[in-house]
């Protein structure tokens, strides 16, 4: 499943279409990032350039234009063909292949793109780029402008006016298409054949990083090379570091191990967290926190649908779980009370969830004018009540060192939402009976 060519064009027509009249668009690719001495990171694309091109190389620009008197209205700048290069360092699209390929009109080789750029923006009165671009990229892009305005006779335009492109891009980003709903449903899925063989796999004595291991080796035999984020398996204790990722411990009988994993497919993250027993059976205790992230969890389900907002998602979430922890004895007084004075942040201190996309914590803005926004059809975001109880909390013994987060993905429909990854269990007798097998 991938997006095609003829979406990613519709996505620049939209995205120009959207900019004042005379304008042109800056978009830069990322650069190799070093990860020690000679060696890099493996490659990951700017999202943004990602989402307009699919084009997956570094170093290379995308240059849009709605002027009537533009030359083209879209030129992708690239590394070119070098033979020598591309022994040492991988394949190169090249400037020969790339317009036809990508769909653009016109394709240059990107060393000299000093050269050309001043003559690309000469004439326009809108610069739109991305305001937190690397520097490298804001020096291509000042460069050009200082060479537009000092030219002799002042015989060129310079752009007068500068915008971030990143509102609008991040607009369209937010709402995703069938194409995108599609693939991030199989991102999904793999994701949820990854938790399904940790699950199988987990037993008293292994490591946390075996099942990391686990999980990364679904990943790749379904498909999908990378994770979308640094991969969380937390046992016992280590369950109440959120971001917990160093996956070093040996995992204890009796013990939950929560894991939050999700592959990157196409550029498309999913963002799954499960948590289950070490050996397969949920202890007294334990069930008890679950069930009540899980009821939590699905008061918030039911109201993510069209025109409601994630608050009041978060409102019943968070009712569920504060009438649990005082049946639980965890905390005292008057629901209204602790719901007022927010006592149950302590033990849930995230937010319900986050849109989710070609990024894991993907962009879009969440309000509007200072209020919530309500929820559109096609918008994705993950659902990941959680509670969080170390050892240094002030509760009774039976409760201490359990951390549970549930996450599942959603896609907003007209009918309600779509939950993207059910192929992974959660109810505590599907999860049992997983693993008793
Ligand atoms: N995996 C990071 C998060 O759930 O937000
Ligand atoms: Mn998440
Ligand atoms: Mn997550």
């Amino acid at each position: 499943m991938t997006i095609s060519v003829s979406e990613y064009e519709q996505r620049r027509t939209r995205l120009l279409s959207q900019c004042e009249p005379n304008s042109i668009c800056i978009i830069a690719a990322h650069s190799l990032v070093t990860r020690s001495n000679d060696t890099e990171y493996v490659f990951r694309q700017n999202s943004d350039f990602w989402y307009l091109t699919g084009f997956n190389e570094p170093d290379a620009f995308l240059i849009l234009s709605n002027s009537p008197r533009a030359k083209a209205s879209s030129i992708i700048f690239v590394q070119p063909s070098d033979p020598h290069a591309e022994i040492w360092h991988g394949r190169r699209l090249g400037v020969s292949e790339a317009a036809d390929k990508l769909g653009i009109d016109a394709a240059l080789d990107v060393d000299d793109i000093d050269e050309h750029l001043t003559e690309l923006i000469d004439g326009h009165v809108h610069l739109y780029f991305s305001f937190d671009a690397e520097p490298r990229v804001e020096s291509i892009i000042n460069m050009s402008l200082a060479e537009c305005r000092n030219a002799p006779k002042q015989a060129k335009l310079a752009p007068s006016t500068t915008h971030d492109i990143q509102p609008l891009l991040h607009a369209m980003r937010l709402i995703k298409s069938e194409a995108e709903v599609k693939v991030m449903q199989q991102a999904a899925d793999i994701s949820a054949m990854a938790h399904v063989r940790a699950m199988l796999f987990s037993q008293a004595g292994k490591f946390e990083y075996q099942l990391e291991a686990e999980i990364h080796h679904e990943f790749a035999m379904q498909g999908a090379r990378n994770p979308a984020y640094g991969t969380i398996v937390g046992s016992g204790e280590n369950a109440c570091i959120l971001h917990y990722t160093e996956n070093a411990d040996e995992l204890t009988e009796g013990d939950l191990v929560l894991i939050d994993a999700g592959c990157e497919l196409t550029g498309y993250a999913a963002d799954i967290t499960r948590t289950f027993p070490v050996t397969g059976r949920f202890s007294d205790v334990q069930k008890e926190l679950y069930q009540l992230v899980l009821d939590s969890q699905k008061a918030a389900l039911k109201l993510l649908v069209p025109g409601n907002t994630i608050s009041q998602a978060m409102q019943a979430c968070v009712r569920v779980i504060v009438e649990g922890l005082l049946e639980l004895g965890i905390l005292n007084g008057s629901v209204e009370a602790n719901i007022e004075q927010e006592t149950w942040r302590k033990y849930f201190m995230h937010g319900l969830g986050h849109w989710l996309g070609l990024d894991v914590h993907d962009v879009g803005i969440y309000k509007i004018n200072g209020n919530d926004r309500p929820l559109e059809i096609g918008m994705v975001m993950t659902v990941e009540p959680g509670l969080y109880i170390p050892k240094t909390a002030n509760v009774v013994e039976k409760f201490k060192g359990i951390g549970i987060r549930i996450e599942d993905d959603i896609v907003i429909t007209q009918e309600g939402n779509h939950v993207l990854t059910s192929k992974v269990p959660k109810e505590i007798s599907e999860i049992e009976s997983l693993m008793a097998n």
